[in-house]
Order: structure tokens, then C-alpha cells, then sequence
């Protein structure tokens, strides 16, 4: 009896305090505190104590996380001045909804092992120095709203599985260093609209295809093939019309000349 009851009180406590600390979030925080690097202690309360009880229930006590159930749920560490990498370890926090780290200087890949975050709705990595591939792995986060991955040196092609994330409603990629075609299914009309506008795209030198304007530097578009033909079909036009005029009048000059010394010559002198 008193065994049962004091399991029961244990049951209880840990229903109220929110649960146990989940190893995996224990993990996911030590691996990112250990790949960032914070230079001016503008993370508060990133300690080892911390990680290893983030959260209570849904109150958190680390700066920029969200707790929910005891677990994190939301990462939110912008603007911070945060440099170093991200660690493939943020994989462990599994029920992470929402990861911002925009606005740092945060160099490095962006770890494929985010795949594993199958919660993830909200990715915002956007103005830091992140290089390499966009991972084609993003495609199996399944609840993706948001990728915003604006003003990085990310390089490569847009992995065209991106193509299949039926909630994307935000994706930004301007302002990387990226190439090749953009794939149909983020650039293509649904009615009358693109799905992402040229604005998602621009600022990458050798990014191409719809809704991005077509290419000028690599030899001359139709358009301008019709405007020279037109052109110089109007200034030769205007040229021979000119040459027609010049000639017209000159001959007509000597025609009048020449007429007028015959009406002279017919008409007596008084
Ligand atoms: C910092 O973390 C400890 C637990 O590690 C917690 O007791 C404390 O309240 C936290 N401080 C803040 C400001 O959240
Ligand atoms: C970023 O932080 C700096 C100072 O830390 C502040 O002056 C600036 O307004 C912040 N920018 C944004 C967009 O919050
Ligand atoms: C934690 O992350 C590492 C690196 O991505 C991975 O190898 C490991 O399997 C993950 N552990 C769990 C429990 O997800
Ligand atoms: C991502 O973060 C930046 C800067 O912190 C912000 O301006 C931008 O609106 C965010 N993107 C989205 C889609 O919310
Ligand atoms: C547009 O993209 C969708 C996927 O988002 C695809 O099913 C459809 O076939 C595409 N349409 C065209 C005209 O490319
Ligand atoms: C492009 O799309 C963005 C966000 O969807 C919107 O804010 C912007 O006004 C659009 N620009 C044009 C030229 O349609």
C-alpha cells in the first residue's frame, strides 16, 4: 500500500513539475552551446545546469527557448551576435516547432541532420555567413511554413524536393551566392500569381528561370535582336528617306535653275 501511494506521489510530482528533464533536449543544448560562440555572454543562463533542466512544464528558464509539456518547442535566438556553427546535435530536440537564429554571424553548413526535427514549422536562418548546400534532407520536415534563408554565402542549386513541402508558405533564399535553375514547383504560376515572387530569388549572380527575369549577360535575349533589326531598319529608313530628300531638292534646284535660264532666254530683254 504505502509502495503504490508513494509511486503515485512520484507519478504526480513529476505530472506537475512538467516531468523529467528529456536527455535528448540535454543533449541538443550542451552540442549547441559548444558549437556557438557567444563573445559577448548575451546568452543568459546557458549553463550546464540549465540544459540539464531547461524547462518546467512551460515555463522556460533559458533565454530564447519555449518550453511545452517539459519540452523545448521553440528556439528563438536573434540578433545575439552569435558566431560559430550550428551543431547537427539541434536534431535532438526533437519537438522543436520553431528554430530563429537570424541576424548573427553564424558560419558553416546548415547540418542535413535537421531533417530529423519532423516538428519543424518555422526555420529562419536568414543574415548570417552560413555557406554550402541548401540540404535537400529540408524536404522531409513535412510541417515547413516558413525557410527563410536570405543573406548568406549558401551556394549550389535549390534542391527542387523543396518543391514538395505543400505548406511552404514563406521561402527566401535572395542574397546567396546560389545557381542553376529555380525548380518549377517554387517558381510556377497557381492561378495567376508565381507561388514565391522574384524578391525570394534575386541577389544570386548564376540563379535562373521563372519568376527571375531572363538573363541579359549571356548573349542577346530575342528582345533585343527585334529592337537592333527595328532600329536599324528605322535609321537606314530615315537615312535613305534623307538621301531621296537631299537629291529631290538638288535636282529640283537644277531643274528651276535650269528653267528659269530658259524662260530667260525666252523672254526678251527690256
Ligand atoms: C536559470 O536556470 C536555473 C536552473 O538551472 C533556474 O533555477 C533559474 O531560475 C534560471 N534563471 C532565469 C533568469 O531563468
Ligand atoms: C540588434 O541588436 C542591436 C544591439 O544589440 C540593436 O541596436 C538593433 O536594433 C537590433 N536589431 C534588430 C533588428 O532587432
Ligand atoms: C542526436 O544527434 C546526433 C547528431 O545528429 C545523432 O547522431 C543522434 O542519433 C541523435 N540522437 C537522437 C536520440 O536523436
Ligand atoms: C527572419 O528573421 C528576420 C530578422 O530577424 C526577420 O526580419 C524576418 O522577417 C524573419 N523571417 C520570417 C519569414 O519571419
Ligand atoms: C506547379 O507546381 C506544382 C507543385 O507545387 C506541380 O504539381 C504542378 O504540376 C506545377 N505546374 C506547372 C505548370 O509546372
Ligand atoms: C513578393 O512577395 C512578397 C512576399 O510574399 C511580397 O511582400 C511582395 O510584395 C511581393 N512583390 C511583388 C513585386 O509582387
Amino acid at each position: 500500500m504505502g509502495i503504490i501511494w508513494g509511486q503515485l506521489l512520484a507519478v504526480a510530482l513529476l505530472f506537475f513539475s512538467g516531468a523529467a528533464a528529456d536527455p535528448n533536449d540535454e543533449r541538443c543544448l550542451t552540442h549547441l552551446s559548444q558549437s556557438l560562440v557567444d563573445p559577448f555572454k548575451n546568452l543568459q543562463n546557458w549553463t550546464k545546469s540549465t540544459f540539464a533542466n531547461p524547462c518546467q512544464g512551460f515555463t522556460s528558464f533559458l533565454q530564447g527557448a519555449t518550453c511545452n509539456n517539459g519540452r523545448i518547442y521553440k528556439l528563438s535566438l536573434p540578433n545575439l551576435s552569435l558566431k560559430g556553427t550550428i551543431s547537427p546535435f539541434l536534431s535532438n530536440c526533437t519537438n522543436l516547432q520553431a528554430l530563429d537564429l537570424s541576424s548573427n554571424s553564424i558560419s558553416g553548413p546548415i547540418p542535413p541532420e535537421l531533417q530529423y526535427l519532423v516538428n519543424l514549422a518555422v526555420l529562419n536562418l536568414s543574415s548570417n555567413l552560413l555557406s554550402g548546400p541548401i540540404p535537400q534532407q529540408l524536404a522531409l520536415c513535412a510541417y515547413l511554413n516558413v525557410i527563410d534563408l536570405h543573406d548568406n554565402r549558401l551556394s549550389g542549386p535549390i534542391p527542387q524536393q523543396l518543391g514538395l513541402l505543400v505548406r511552404l508558405s514563406v521561402f527566401d533564399v535572395s542574397n546567396n551566392r546560389l545557381s542553376g535553375p529555380i525548380p518549377g514547383s517554387l517558381g510556377n504560376r497557381s492561378g495567376n500569381l508565381p507561388r514565391f515572387n522574384a524578391s525570394s530569388y534575386e541577389g544570386n549572380r548564376d540563379l535562373y528561370g521563372y519568376p527571375l527575369p531572363p538573363l541579359k549577360s549571356k548573349g542577346l535575349s530575342i528582345l533585343a535582336i527585334v529592337g537592333i533589326g527595328l532600329g536599324s531598319g528605322l535609321v537606314s529608313l530615315v537615312l535613305s528617306f534623307t538621301a531621296v530628300c537631299v537629291w529631290l531638292r538638288v535636282s529640283e534646284q537644277k531643274l528651276s535653275n535650269e528653267e528659269e535660264g530658259k524662260i530667260s532666254q525666252l523672254m526678251p530683254d527690256y
